[in-house]
């Protein structure tokens, strides 16, 4: 019982959450930001405003809450303004709540960027990062088109 009241809960926020992240993917994409219709973007989220074209994220991604896109940096200039650098996210990753990519990284399909990372460098496809900086964790991982494991599960662990 407790479950089916949980359950029919958490049907009722996913169908709101869904409603509220078409507007707020809509409004990024107005305002410059290079993503595809389908990225879902949680609240509190820090995109780089000074240069909105450099932040690319390609199709199924969910990008949690607090999370930091950066594609700029003010204390490396040139020609006396701030270096633009262009910050790419593969399709299908799943960005963990608080995490940061610094700009002009690129990160690969099908990756887990863990809580709290810090990403300096540039990820490869299929795996998991965390950890400041954050270093690779895991390897050979595959991610659906929700940004959901497909070879982890409660009963099997990792396979
Ligand atoms: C990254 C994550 C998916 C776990 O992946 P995993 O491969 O199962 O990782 P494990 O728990 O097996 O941990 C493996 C190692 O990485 C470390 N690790 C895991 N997540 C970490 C993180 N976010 N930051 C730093 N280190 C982390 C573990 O401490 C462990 O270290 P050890 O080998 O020295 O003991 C998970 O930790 C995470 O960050 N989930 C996101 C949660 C979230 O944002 N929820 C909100 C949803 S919107």
């Amino acid at each position: 019982m407790k479950d089916k009241t949980l359950h029919m809960k958490f049907a009722v926020r996913t169908f709101l959450a869904k409603k509220i992240q078409f507007v707020r993917n809509l409004n990024y994409r107005l305002r410059g930001y290079d993503v595809h219709p389908s990225v879902i973007f949680e609240r509190k989220l820090h995109l780089d405003r000074l240069y909105p074209r450099g932040i690319h994220i390609k199709e199924n991604c969910l990008i949690a809450s607090g999370v930091t896109i950066l594609c700029h940096d003010h204390c490396k200039r040139v020609n006396n303004q701030p270096l633009l650098i262009d910050t790419y996210i593969g399709r299908n990753c799943f960005i963990a709540v608080g995490a940061t990519i610094l700009p002009g990284v690129k990160i690969g399909d099908e990756v887990i960027v863990g809580a709290g990372a810090v990403v300096t460098k540039e990820v490869p496809a299929n795996c998991i990062v965390a950890g400041n900086p954050a270093k690779i964790i895991r390897e050979k991982i595959r991610m659906n088109d929700a940004a959901e494991l497909m070879n982890w599960s409660q009963e099997k662990g990792w396979f």
